[in-house]
């Protein structure tokens, strides 16, 4: 496995090209089963998760070629409508796939998804909402499996906005009979991006981005091409990355619209920021001044920008509140911050952090992807060696970010483990 080293300590300076979003490109790619016409998708980021669920499709029958950024896909027949444990395990996003399977096949089985480092997650959402819309559903021996020979369009409301739930919903009440309103829907710019991509292939979907979404079914969906929307979690993070070296960083290829949460904290933390229409240039001619966040669904702050918030605040003036609210014990990188000499006290859903001079490099251990990430910015402004183990969760997310950090000119490198200098 391998592990990636930092010297702490350089000033992040330049431009840095955002990749496409894990979080959009996984709902596209599973979405590809509502239809059997060439759907052709571009600035697919090339990160793990996103080969897992070609891989996954390809298990299911569908014809997937990826080329650089670009993936081609075909789902003409299907071969099976199981999602195994053993992908499932390690992605739990392969349940996207359950909607769009039930909808256009008539049954899904999918392994249910198991423990995970951020807390419990159900899927008890995606099951109730496919309930619903006629659905029959079991749980036998770690899966459910769905059946339905066609779904019915009806009224659904979710206790918890979720995001892949919203997904799941939204493609399988694509071709539902009827209509569908999905109440307390998710908002988040992934969720429009696939209404985006559903639509052009023939689906009729309206409100995707407020908390009400309507679905008329509809029989199948064609073909259709789309450009997967720029990852703002990318893009804050490494913002983040940029604001804790005092660097002078832009972020290309960006949606500064969809970033308006962090970017808001970030300037209260010091930074100046510049928005163009699609990057945002972050330098730091204050010091880092410690600033609250609160993580809420869209249009707050994400929880998947909380841990590198952590990291950053642990150097900055003062002492900051960090409370989580999306998931339950999303706190894993807080250990690993305290190992680098971070002052972070936990208090229920909340982090203290107080604020100290300096962080020195460590060995620490990624428990997320997320988390490694926070672990990663600390790691850019710590005094020696950082050396972040299992880098492998990382590498779900993050395209080529050695590549992109070297360039903004960190010193930061990977190694197999194990291995010597
Ligand atoms: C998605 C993102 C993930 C992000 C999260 C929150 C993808 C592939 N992943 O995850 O990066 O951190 O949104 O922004 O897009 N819940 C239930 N029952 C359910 C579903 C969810 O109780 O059936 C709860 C969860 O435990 C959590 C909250 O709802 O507390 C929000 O989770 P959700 O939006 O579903 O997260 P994901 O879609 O799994």
């Amino acid at each position: 496995m391998d592990e990636i080293l930092i010297n702490g300590g350089k000033r992040l300076c330049g431009d840095v090209r955002i990749s496409g979003a894990k979080n959009s490109a996984l709902p596209i790619l599973a979405s590809t089963i509502l239809g059997g016409g060439e759907c052709i998708i571009t600035n697919v980021p090339r990160v793990v998760d996103v080969l897992t669920m070609g891989k996954l499709l390809g298990i299911l029958g569908v014809k997937v070629s990826h080329e650089g950024n670009r993936a081609v896909i075909h789902a003409g027949t299907i071969e099976s409508t199981e999602a195994p444990y053993d992908l499932v395990k390690t992605m739990r996003a392969s349940v996207l796939v359950l909607g769009p399977l039930l909808a256009r096949w008539g049954e899904a089985k999918v392994s249910l998804p198991g423990g995970c480092a951020i807390g419990s997650r159900p899927i008890n959402l995606h099951l109730a909402g496919l309930a619903k819309l006629g659905a029959d559903i079991s749980i036998d021996q770690g899966y459910v499996t769905a059946k339905a020979a066609r779904l019915k369009g009806g009224r659904i409301y979710c206790d918890t906005p979720t995001v892949t739930g919203t997904e799941n919903l939204m493609m399988a009440a694509s071709l539902a009979e009827g209509t569908t309103v999905l109440e307390n829907a998710a908002k988040e710019p992934e969720i429009v991006d696939l209404a985006d991509f559903l639509v052009k292939r023939g689906a009729r979907i309206h409100g995707a981005g407020t908390d009400v979404i309507t679905v008329e079914g509809v029989r199948e969906l064609h073909g259709g091409d789309h450009e997967v929307i720029p990852d703002r979690i990318e893009a804050g993070t490494y913002l983040a990355a940029a604001a804790i070296t005092r660097g002078d960083v832009t972020a290309t290829h960006c949606r500064p619209n969809h970033l308006e949460a962090v970017l808001m904290k970030l300037r209260e933390a010091g930074a100046e920021i510049q928005e163009e229409k699609d990057s945002v240039r972050l330098t730091m001619p204050k010091n880092l001044r410690g600033t609250d966040v609160r993580t809420l669904p869209f249009p707050g702050f994400p929880t998947d920008m909380q841990a590198q918030m952590a990291a950053l605040m642990s150097l900055a003036e003062g002492t900051s509140v960090v409370t989580e609210t999306v998931f339950e014990s999303r706190f894993m990188h807080v250990e690993e911050l305290r190992r680098m000499g971070a002052d972070i006290r936990v208090e229920g859903n909340r982090l203290v952090v107080t604020g100290c001079k300096k962080l020195t490099g460590a060995p620490v251990m990624a428990s997320d992807l997320r988390a490694s990430a926070g672990l990663i910015v600390a790691g850019l402004a710590a005094e020696g060696t950082t050396q972040i183990q299992r880098v492998y969760h990382l590498d779900r997310g993050y395209e080529r970010i050695e590549e992109k950090l070297g360039v903004l000119g960190a010193y930061i490198r990977r190694r197999p483990a194990g291995a010597s200098h």
